[in-house]
């Protein structure tokens, strides 16, 4: 390695934390009960005026009083106790996002604060903001607001932090013809003169101030009851005819909830909200949940891929309504009981209602495969981590949270046995209602349950070393006279690390077909066994670590899954573990290949779908002239899949092949295929030019493909269909399409476009980082474009939007040390680095060196 490159630091010390650590509060003295806010927006200048009247109870006397506020104007406070009204002087603390109330005299017990303040309904997606779109042929603009982690505080003044739970009674000032939408169901509708109308809505529960929901606008509205409550979809105008879908959606979704957890959904309205300017996927604001619109608007010409995501969108969100919104994490540092919760239930609640996808296996290869990812990294956290303020929050909505976390529950659900899972959820929930826990309390209810029930688990000491240590195991299984020795050792992506952890790994195995368990509680472990007999740990894949067979143990279950004698997950399992070993040079690519090529040529779903990838990611790794093999076997694996499938639709066919199909055109087009590229091309103009129709499930794959070969004749065709579509997904395609040019020069053109006014800033990141990934001849351009427009950027995210990051990782494909050390020097520069991109800069740079790595051993 050159001198001149470093190992990337760390961005701070991570420590596991609980909530003992010391962390930012407003401290305990004072806490809110109820918020009365009156808010009232100016259309014309983009500003809001707003009254806040908080009920606190004051634990000691006291003549000061904190609160968050960011961004606003405070034009006056009084505060209210005993009858005697006091006009506090109003100190500002930009840098801690709090205002100071001083009072001339001590107020104690109850009393009330009320703020007049005003702010901006800014344009950057966070706090209250603005949205705008095209309806019919005019221009229109409706406001919403995106509240977690710490943004509420920019809409209004209040005690920003999850522990402080209060009811909430809104009141929105609007002019006549726009509808408010809040958390609960509007009360009353005064007209007050003018073309302004006064909307109230009933009072809210007890929750948490990331969790209020203010919007204003023009919406087309379906509805559908359930039981006691009316769930509707909101679109703007002209999209209800994709809000039917996501509306059974979620119907079939809340009925799931309310039977699995025991436990009615509470509120008497549940809105899902499409907003056309969104920077996640989508919200949990209690009983107005918000979206983008490609991840709730769904109808019969949207993909399966698509229609999946839109499901589990919803299903994620919905199973938040309990966990997260019902039962709130203390402080941020336990982020993932939200997070991870709602991401595992969420696929609990989808391999329920759509039994044929098989949701439980593909949280394993989607959820559990890009978890064990992350985790590879040195510069990777615990799933706990020391957060000091609510804005540290914002960079823990990332893989390790919500990939890693779900696949710790996944693999204590399977240890601790699915109904101990269950019912201790179930008591935690109750417990806790409308107040806040930490994940003691959970290990702790399920330990008493298990306890119970005689069954011999202890999931909070299982469970809290997963919780508390970054990275995870990769067990060595070797043969010994009586059987096998199994070691483990933590996984590094870059080979040449290595610490000392070690975890308790509930490990499930099969020998010779015969199912067994052992809790491996040191680094070693050993297991009888024959000669004869053949050994698969992680049977069912649950656990969180990696396998390394040493000898021939590979072999053998390489024999049984050519011979489909083993489930299809656990083939996948030892392929994806044996390409693990591959990408960070432990094996050869070549062994690899041998592999593949011996034993997982005619291999089912989801296997031959992973064999895919890997091949296709290896001949794009491989230095020229080395890849021939891969590519070879790429192709031919690639046209064996596509002569099974066929171009065309089957009726009755499964999503997995519906699903398939298109990985197999596009890599075949990618990898140079004649045939295939002549046929998607064809199939593209006659599209384009006469409307012919094209299966949704295939169509970003004939679009990519007739981008990257047929370039400028395509480029002003792409960019103006782009601009005139209406519908979300097919927006994407054209979009990620331009991403796609084999020329450097054009693609540069089309990066710029992803730039400009045509683009909304929420779906830049989809054309540069779906090239980075996807197209080769970004590498030569990327790091260029992203130092040139890097500014431009930084000044366009901001607050807990946490999309800076994606443009840092994108340069993860980059694979030279010049380019390296000048990524480097670059975010070295003073005042480059910002907190929201510290995570994904220590996680790039270690890619890209992994890479160089990669390369120089396979030189
Ligand atoms: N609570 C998050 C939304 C969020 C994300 C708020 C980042 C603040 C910062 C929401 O529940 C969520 O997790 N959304 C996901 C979609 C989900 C299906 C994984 C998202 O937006 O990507
Ligand atoms: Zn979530």
């Amino acid at each position: 390695m050159a001198e001149s490159i470093h190992m990337p630091t760390k961005n701070k010390q991570q420590k596991a934390s609980g909530k003992e650590e010391p962390h930012q509060t407003l401290g305990r003295n004072v806490s809110p009960n109820k918020y009365s806010l009156s808010v009232k927006p100016d259309f014309g200048s983009s500003t809001f005026d707003g009254t806040v009247v908080i009920d606190v109870n004051i634990a000691s006397a006291t003549n000061e009083i904190q609160l968050n506020a960011a961004e606003l104007t405070i034009n006056g406070a009084v505060v209210i106790s005993n009858g005697v009204v006091q006009q506090a002087v109003v100190k500002v603390d930009p840098d801690n996002e709090r205002i100071v109330l001083k009072l001339a005299n001590d107020v104690s017990h109850d009393a009330q604060i009320k703020i007049d303040f005003s702010g901006t309904n800014n344009d950057g997606m966070y706090g209250f903001y603005r949205s705008t779109y095209v309806d019919g042929d005019k221009a229109n603009v409706l406001l919403t607001t995106q509240f977690e982690s710490a943004d509420a505080r920019k809409a209004f003044p209040c005690f920003d932090e999850p522990e402080f739970k209060a009811v909430f009674d809104v009141s929105m000032i609007v002019p006549s013809d726009l509808e408010c939408v809040s958390n609960m169901p509007s009360a009353s509708s005064t007209d007050l003169g003018n073309g302004l109308k006064e909307v109230k809505f009933s009072k809210s529960p007890k929750m948490s101030t990331y969790l209020l929901y203010l919007g204003i606008g023009n919406y087309d509205r379906l509805s559908d009851t359930s039981g006691n409550t009316e769930i509707s979809v909101l679109t703007t105008h002209g999209n209800s005819h994709m809000a039917d879908v996501p509306l059974q959606l979620a119907r079939k979704f809340l009925d799931f909830y309310e039977d699995y957890f025991g436990i009615k959904y509470p509120l008497p309205k549940l809105d899902l909200i499409a907003i056309p300017d969104f920077s996640a996927g989508a919200m949990e604001n209690w009983g107005a949940i918000t979206f983008r619109e490609v991840d709730l608007l769904a109808n019969n010409n949207t993909s399966i891929a698509t229609l999946q995501r839109v499901a589990m969108v919803i299903a994620h969100e919905l199973a938040h309504q309990w966990f997260g919104n019902l039962v709130t994490m203390e402080w941020w540092n336990d982020l993932w009981l939200n997070e991870a919760f709602a991401e595992f239930l969420g696929y609990k609640a989808m391999e329920f209602i759509f039994p044929d996808w098989q949701m439980k296996r593909e949280f394993i290869t989607e959820d559990t495969s890009a978890a064990l990812s992350a985790d590879q990294l040195s510069s990777t956290h615990p799933i706990s981590v020391n957060v000091r303020s609510p804005a540290d929050a914002d960079t823990l909505f990332g893989a390790i949270t919500y990939e890693k976390g779900g696949s710790i529950l996944n693999m204590i659900e399977s240890y601790a046995g699915k109904e101990i899972f269950r019912e201790g959820l179930h008591r935690y929930l109750i417990k806790y209602s409308y107040s806040n826990a930490t994940r003691a309390d959970l290990w702790g209810f399920m330990d008493e349950v298990a306890r119970e029930r005689n069954k011999d688990v202890s999931v909070s000491k299982v469970a809290s070393r997963w919780i508390d240590l970054p990275g995870y195991p990769s067990i060595a299984v070797s043969r010994t006279k009586s059987g096998v020795k199994l070691e483990q050792q933590r996984h590094f992506l870059l080979n040449n690390l290595s610490d000392a952890t070690s975890w308790p790994i509930p490990v499930n195995y099969q020998v010779s077909g015969e199912d067994h368990q052992l809790l491996m509680d040191g680094r070693t472990a050993s297991i009888k066994m024959g000669r004869d007999q053949w050994i698969k740990l992680n049977f069912g894949q649950n656990g969180f670590y990696r396998v390394a067979y040493e000898g021939d143990d590979v072999d053998r279950l390489g024999a049984l899954i050519a011979a489909k004698r083993v489930e299809s997950i656990d083939s996948w399992g030892v392929h994806h573990d044996l390409f693990a070993r591959a990408i960070s040079g432990r094996i050869s690519a070549e062994s690899y290949l041998d592999f593949v090529e011996r034993y997982c040529k005619d291999a089912d779903y989801p296997t031959n779908s992973s064999v895919l990838g890997g091949l296709s990611a290896l001949s794009n790794a491989l230095p020229k002239g080395k890849n021939e093999r891969a590519k070879d076997m790429l192709i031919q694996d690639g046209i064996r899949l596509l002569d099974k499938l066929g171009w065309e639709r089957k009726s009755g066919e499964t999503a997995f092949d519906t699903m398939t199909r298109p990985s197999a055109i596009l890599e075949l087009g990618f990898a140079g295929h004649q045939p295939t590229i002549s046929k998607a091309v064809q199939m593209f103009y006659a599209h384009m030019n006469n409307g012919e129709e094209i299966d949704p499930n295939i169509r970003g794959a004939v679009y990519y493909i007739a981008a990257r070969s047929e370039g400028e004749k395509v480029f002003g065709l792409l960019k103006e269909r782009f601009k005139s579509e209406k519908v979300a997904e097919e927006k994407a395609r054209l979009l990620k399409a331009m991403s796609m040019f084999a020329d450097e020069n054009l693609l540069l053109r089309s990066f710029d476009f992803a730039m400009s006014p045509d683009v909304k800033i929420q779906d830049t990141f989809k054309l540069t980082s779906f090239g980075a990934y996807r197209n080769p001849a970004a590498k030569g351009m990327i790091l260029k474009w992203t130092e040139d427009n890097f500014e431009e950027l930084k000044s366009r995210y901001l607050g807990g939007t946490n999309m800076i990051g994606k443009f840092v990782e994108a340069l993860s494909v980059l694979d030279t040390r010049q380019d390296l050390e000048e990524v480097i020097r670059f975010f070295s520069q003073k005042g480059m680095m910002r907190d929201d991109m510290k995570q994904a800069y220590a996680d790039t740079t270690e890619r890209i060196l992994a890479n160089i790595q990669f390369l120089e051993a396979n030189k």
